[in-house]
């Protein structure tokens, strides 16, 4: 079957897939690319668990053709959790401030 080349934007880094064109992007992103965070489960729309953010809106990744996702960026739970991480990292820094503070207050 003919392959068509992809250039795929996921969590802000660039991919360069060669893949069928009725590929889905879910199915990109666990087979291709190893991102497993985005689950499978009914592949028909219905229960959510493979929602990305595509362009910003979520979108079920179970449906979505990977080639309709070329040039716009998509954003899965892995990327999520790296700016979640990076937001309570920030924040438990603060928090250790304060702590130390008091701790040193109390000594
Ligand atoms: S796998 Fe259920 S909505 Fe996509």
């Amino acid at each position: 079957m003919t392959k068509v080349a992809l250039t795929l934007t996921i969590n802000g880094q660039r991919h360069e897939v060669l893949t069928e064109p009725h590929r889905t992007l879910l199915d990109v992103l666990r087979t291709d690319l190893g991102l497993t965070g985005t689950k499978e489960n009914c592949l028909e729309a219905e229960c959510g668990v493979c929602t990305v953010l595509l362009d910003g809106r979520a979108v079920n990744a179970c449906i979505l053709l990977a080639a309709q996702c070329q040039g716009r960026p998509v954003l899965t739970i892995e990327g999520l959790g790296a700016t979640a991480s990076s937001t309570r990292s920030s924040r438990h820094s603060s928090i250790m401030v304060r702590c130390s503070a008091v701790t040193a207050s109390r000594l």
